[in-house]
């Protein structure tokens, strides 16, 4: 079966506001509306930014779907600096990054936060873009595998088949991230060949030809094409280069 490729740009803590609405504005000039017939595309821009880019992406009826960075899984409630789930979805948001690397590494996340947050994600009528990577220790120790599938196995336990289908799965190797150092696209394609076969022993042969795996880590204009060409990566989470209206544009026209 033919997957729809997802092409995110997570722009972590960059772009206030006004900047953020300037890069969508600058890369709907530079990507023809026709492109987005084949593509789903989506920003990531940090919390204060969400309104003002639905607004832009709205009025301006640009075909770029809104994503959020992160979220709490709890409704509403005593939890100072969190976002919800329904908050989000208010904004017309329809993806949520959950479990990125970062979140994991540097603020405690453990696998049962990231399955809560997948879980309030799905119920809020949202995608999920769920994250998963091993370190270079992990790599270099031949745990790659058991790592990411691991992170999977927690991440979408207690969802049903039909629902994991929806699920957009990220593999992002931690050491690729922001280091310019990419996975070759053969690694990544044999790494979510594994993430796939994971999902098909927890789901099903169904699930696991539907579901869209991405890679991320170092995607760049030079490098997308030949990572889109790899039958198992259905799209990539993007970072620095997607800050960069002229590069996430061609990232996203990476078919031309
Ligand atoms: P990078 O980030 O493209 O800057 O390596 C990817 C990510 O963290 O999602």
């Amino acid at each position: 079966m033919s997957r729809r490729p997802i092409l995110a740009g997570n722009w972590k803590m960059h772009h206030t506001h006004l900047d953020a609405i300037q890069v969508v504005q600058k890369l709907s000039y530079q990507v023809d509306p026709k492109t987005y017939d084949d593509v789903d595309v989506v920003v990531c821009p940090t919390f204060t930014a969400l309104r003002s880019v639905q607004t832009t992406l709205e009025a301006d009826r640009i075909p770029i779907q809104l994503g959020a960075q992160d979220v709490h899984w709890e409704e509403h409630g005593a939890f100072t600096g969190e976002v919800s789930p329904t908050m989000l979805e208010k904004l017309n948001v329809a993806y949520v990054i959950v479990g990125h690397s970062e979140r994991r590494e540097l603020f405690g996340e453990t696998d049962d936060n990231v399955n809560k947050k997948v879980q309030a994600v799905l119920a809020h009528g949202m995608t999920p873009i769920l994250c998963v990577g091993e370190t270079l220790d992990e790599r270099e120790a031949g745990q790659t595998q058991a790592k990411v599938t691991g992170q999977v196995r927690a991440g979408l336990a207690g969802v049903k088949a039909e629902v994991a289908a929806t699920v957009v799965l990220a593999y992002e190797p931690i050491w690729a991230i922001g280091t310019g150092k990419n996975a070759t696209s053969e690694d990544a394609n044999e790494t979510i060949g594994q993430i796939r076969a994971e999902v098909r022993e927890m789901f099903g042969a169904g699930t696991a030809s539907e579901i869209r795996i991405q890679y991320g880590g170092s995607v760049k204009p030079g490098n997308i094409g030949e990572l889109m060409e790899m039958p198992e990566i259905d799209g990539a989470l993007v970072g620095g280069a997607s800050l960069d209206p002229d590069d996430f544009a061609r990232i996203i026209r990476y078919r031309d």
